[in-house]
């Protein structure tokens, strides 16, 4: 029987706050190389990353598809999704974080946790407080969805962090401190190659005057986990108070091109 030391194979994968974002799949497959790597050579870390080839063919082993938003299906194999609490009548950002993004809380409030500690402007924090909570609609493209969800509602450099933070992920930038992370040579397979929209995306984002904002998102991301660690929302309050403008009618009933976004998320069992 192979011991497993769990702390360290979750440091492998970049922490508590990545495994946590990983499908039951990728943590059975990490798991396995994991072994395997421990089978070779007593303390390695695993070696063996997936080759996108191998991601690909696991498309017909499930029964939903990987960019499909959390509130939409369960994906443990044995499992129900749950009944949701419902929503006010007029709903504001933090009902919505509270009630239909839990799935993200915890790790986008360590990112904004580690941008506050480490001296971010409150652009760069509120951009981290956000950048994957739109996982609960839509996982596919999360950096464009996100960005057009929130996009009517904070200034337009958080946007703009939250819609490239999806492109800068692919590339290193070790002299701002981020590495490409085994997580998504887990996710995608070690020769992924990112799509011609991401490519082109960071071809302009590299001598564009606000590449830091995005930046910045991508070095608070998944290394912000500490261990042990609970943030809570409070620290944030204030800083969603100053540049989250929620409309006085509620999110989904303001009219705006949005509305029918956070109104999928308010009530995603209704069938049409
Ligand atoms: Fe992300
Ligand atoms: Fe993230």
């Amino acid at each position: 029987m192979i011991q497993i030391d769990r702390r360290h194979f979750i440091a492998s994968l970049g922490g508590a706050a990545a495994v946590k974002l990983m499908s039951f799949e990728a943590k059975a497959e990490a798991l396995e190389a994991y072994m395997m790597a421990q089978l070779n050579n007593g303390t390695a870390q695993p070696k063996r990353f997936p080759k996108a080839a191998e991601i690909e063919a696991q498309i017909e082993t499930r029964n939903y598809r990987r960019g499909v938003g959390n509130l939409f299906l369960t994906t443990q194999p044995i499992g129900k999704v749950k009944r949701l609490e419902p929503m006010p009548a007029r709903p504001m950002f933090l009902d919505f974080f509270k009630l239909r993004m839990q799935q993200t809380s915890n790790h986008v409030l360590q990112s904004a946790n580690r941008a506050m500690k480490t001296g971010m402007t409150e652009e760069i924090i509120l951009a981290c407080l956000l950048h994957d909570t739109v996982h609960a609609l839509i996982k596919v493209d999360h950096g464009y969805w996100g960005a057009q969800l929130y996009g009517p509602y904070v200034p337009e450099k958080v946007a703009f962090a939250i819609r490239y933070h999806q492109a800068l992920r692919f590339y290193e930038d070790k002299e701002a401190g981020y590495e490409y992370p085994d997580l998504y040579r887990n996710l995608f397979g070690e020769d992924y190659v990112p799509s011609p929209h991401i490519q082109a995306d960071y071809k302009v984002l590299k001598n564009h005057k606000w590449y830091m904002e995005p930046r910045l998102v991508t070095v608070n991301d998944l290394y912000a986990f500490e261990p042990g660690v609970v943030v809570k929302i409070d620290p944030f309050i204030d800083i969603i108070g100053r540049h989250f403008k929620n409309p006085k009618e509620g999110l989904g009933n303001d009219g705006s091109p949005v509305a029918h976004m956070w109104r999928a998320m308010a009530t995603p069992d209704n069938p049409l």
